[in-house]
Order: C-alpha cells, then sequence, then structure tokens
C-alpha cells in the first residue's frame, strides 16, 4: 500500500474546523500550536460511503424524526457476525448518544447509590469521572507492567472485589491505554471472577475492530458459548473505527431479559433519547461500504506505529512502547531518559506535542505519554523527531 498516497487523498487540515482535539489546544495545554495527537480520532477522513450517504441526505434537505430501519439492523448485523463473530437480535439493542454516556447511564441503572465499582488502570479516565461523579466508590486494582505487556492478576483482582462489596466491573476491551486484545483465557477469568463474586460486567468494547495480526478481538458475549450474557452490559459504536464520534450514536448491547427490563425502566424515568438520523445514515454506510477503505486505515495506524516504535528502538532504546494489540494509540514508556515528574513538562514544553499524559489514567501513571496512531504519516514523524531530538539534547 502507497502510505503517502492514501495519506494526501485521505487526511485533512482539522484546525479551524471547531474540533475539540486541534481547537482546544489553548483551553486545555495553554497553548495554540502544539501538535495535537491527543483525543482518540482521526485526521482520516469517513469512508467515501458514509460520505455519500451524509450528502445524499443534506441535499434531501429535510431533518425531521427519524426512524430505526431494519435496513440498519442488518448492515449491523452483519459487521458484528462478520468481522466478530457475534449474532445479535433486535431485542438486545437499544440506542445512545455516546459510549462515555452509557457508562454514567448504566452505572446510575444497575449499582446502588453506594456501590463500589471496580477497574484497572492505567485505564481511559471517563471511567473515572462515571464512578466518581454518580457518587460511588471507586475501586482499582492496577494492571501489572511485564516491560510494557500488561496483565491481570485474577487473584488481586478478586481480593479487591471481595473486600470492597464491588457490585460493577468497568471492562475495557481492547484496552485502553495499553493496547491489549484480551485473550479467550484471560476473559474467561474475568468474567468467571465476576460472576462468581455477583459483580456486573460493563464492557467498553468501542475499540473492538481494531485488533492486529495474532489478536483477534473476542467480545464478551461470545466468551464460554455466551455463558457470561446474563451478566454482561456491552456497550459499542461505528464511531472509533469510522471516525465518527462527533455525530453522537452509539449501541447498547443487553442479552439479559431482566437486565433489558431494568435498563428500559430507568431509561423511561430520564426520558427515552431518539436515535441520531445522521449517526444512522453515517453508521449504515460505514458497515456495508466502508470495509475496504476501514482495512486501509488499519495498515496506515500500523506503518506509523511500525515507524515509531523502530525509530526509537534504534535512537533511544530505553523507551518502551507497548506492544500494538489493540485500539490505535500508542502507550509510550519515557523513563528510561526522564523522572517520570518531568515527562508532562518535557512533552508540552520542549516537544511541543499535546499527548494524553499517564497521570490522566492512572494516580500512578507518571512517566508514560498516549500518541494517537490515527494521523498523518507526517504527524507522527515530527512527533519521533522532536522527542528523540529534545532527549538526545538532555543528554549533553
Ligand atoms: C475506551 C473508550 N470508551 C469510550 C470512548 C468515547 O466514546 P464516545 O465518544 O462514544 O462517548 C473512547 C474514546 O476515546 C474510548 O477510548
Amino acid at each position: 500500500m502507497d502510505f503517502e498516497k492514501f495519506c494526501q487523498e485521505n487526511c485533512v487540515e482539522r484546525r479551524g474546523t471547531g474540533t475539540l482535539k486541534w481547537d482546544s489546544l489553548q483551553d486545555i495545554f495553554g497553548d495554540p500550536d502544539l501538535l495535537a495527537l491527543w483525543v482518540a480520532d482521526m485526521e482520516i477522513q469517513s469512508p467515501p460511503s458514509v460520505r455519500e450517504a451524509l450528502q445524499k441526505r443534506v441535499e434531501h434537505g429535510v431533518f425531521g424524526y427519524g426512524r430505526v430501519e431494519d435496513h440498519y439492523y442488518e448492515a449491523f448485523f452483519n459487521w458484528m457476525k462478520k468481522r466478530h463473530g457475534v449474532e445479535l437480535k433486535k431485542e438486545y439493542i437499544r440506542f445512545a448518544t455516546g459510549v462515555v454516556g452509557s457508562l454514567y447511564t448504566a452505572v446510575r441503572t444497575f449499582t446502588s447509590p453506594e456501590a463500589s465499582i471496580i477497574i484497572t488502570p492505567p485505564v481511559y479516565y471517563p471511567f473515572y469521572d462515571a464512578i466518581l461523579n454518580t457518587g460511588r466508590k471507586l475501586v482499582t486494582c492496577d494492571l501489572d507492567n511485564n516491560g510494557g505487556h500488561y496483565t491481570l492478576d485474577l487473584e488481586k483482582f478478586e481480593k479487591a472485589i471481595q473486600e470492597n462489596k464491588v457490585e460493577m466491573f468497568i471492562f475495557c476491551t481492547p484496552h485502553n491505554p495499553v493496547c491489549r486484545v484480551w485473550t479467550m483465557e484471560e476473559l474467561e477469568g474475568i468474567l468467571e471472577v465476576c460472576k462468581r463474586n455477583h459483580v456486573l460486567v460493563l464492557a467498553d468494547e468501542i475499540h473492538q475492530d481494531f485488533t492486529y495480526e495474532g489478536h483477534p478481538f473476542i467480545s464478551t458475549a461470545n466468551v464460554k458459548d455466551g455463558k457470561y450474557r446474563d451478566n454482561l452490559i456491552i456497550l459499542n459504536a461505528a464511531s472509533k473505527t469510522f471516525n465518527l464520534a462527533g455525530l453522537i450514536h452509539s449501541h447498547v448491547v443487553i442479552f439479559d431479559d431482566k437486565l433489558m427490563e431494568k435498563y428500559d425502566a430507568y431509561i423511561k424515568t430520564v426520558g427515552s433519547p431518539e436515535a441520531n438520523l445522521m449517526g444512522l445514515i453515517a453508521v449504515e454506510a460505514a458497515y456495508r461500504g466502508g470495509e475496504e477503505y476501514f482495512d486501509q486505515v488499519k495498515a496506515l495506524i500500523c506503518h506509523n506505529y511500525n515507524y515509531m516504535k523502530e525509530t526509537f528502538a534504534k535512537e533511544l532504546p530505553k523507551i518502551v512502547v507497548t506492544p500494538l494489540e489493540g485500539t490505535y494509540l500508542s502507550w509510550i514508556d519515557l523513563r528510561g531518559y526522564l523522572p517520570g515528574e518531568k515527562v508532562e513538562e518535557f512533552i508540552q514544553k520542549k516537544c511541543r506535542l499535546a499527548c494524553d499524559v499517564g497521570e490522566w489514567f492512572s494516580f500512578t501513571g507518571h512517566g508514560f505519554i498516549r500518541i494517537n496512531q490515527a494521523t498523518h504519516t507526517k504527524n507522527i514523524k515530527t512527533a519521533v523527531e522532536r522527542i528523540i531530538t529534545n532527549i538526545k539534547a538532555l543528554e549533553k
């Protein structure tokens, strides 16, 4: 694949288009001119099929109330079956705005106000907010870092659950930011511990489509032939896969009747959200016509990641880059060259990069940065060059 050509044809300038990533740099980082590698969305356009479908609707010119048609479900279910072997039915599906919003909804619906909820840091920081902002008690069980490869110690996990009478586990699968795609054995272990301790699993599977060679995604829905479906809420979306986050449209998947009854009862009390019309159109078009394009996007992400990993290995071998099993993010340990507490300032002030930093994901995360690889290769090259030059300057 000609990556340069793909970037030229499909990556766009986003500054000045009202984006969180590029136009909030002053507000968030205090410097509007940083190179933005944070927020998990892309500089890569959505597939042509999506743009065409949206344009057609814009030309139609009416944006009244919509409804979810059978052909939407068909496109969504075909994708889930073909790519992930997950068989879905209409009655398992509810629609929501974003996955983050559904974290809050699920916490309020399925846990008591005094509940303890467990997460496994380093992990996507809105998980903390969904627990703390709803007044629940936060329980953490850190993943173990084995030279950049992260694992969950099940004994430690179960002990934390039992000691804190945990009611829910918010599970990131694939895991942002440590790029893990959990294996069948790991999934079985985690889901079994939760089930035997009556801990409901809220599985955020938004990164399901971003997995790489040798690391197939296994939905929690399919573990042990669906054994854990009665203890599971799954959140997924096409928003990461096809760069549609601003269209605010996602899925809640619940297999168990009793859990679904509870969900519906709660939603009645807050007013049922309608599915977003443009979200429906975009997602259906993406699932129907975006597959080939998506595979090219994934190839570009691998290309960017490999460039970064190989260049660091050659120039600064003490940088630890977590292996890319899943997501389009890179988790990078700079502590071989800098004290952890200095990394945030170094990355922003010296390298002029806007990255998510380790302490956003974990109380003990100092020294790490997260770089978004779903961008024009030239941005990754610039970031790598700036990090190398500035670390070498420190060593002089
Ligand atoms: C694990 C995870 N969940 C949820 C989201 C955001 O989901 P949404 O935009 O649908 O709220 C992200 C975005 O980075 C994410 O990484």
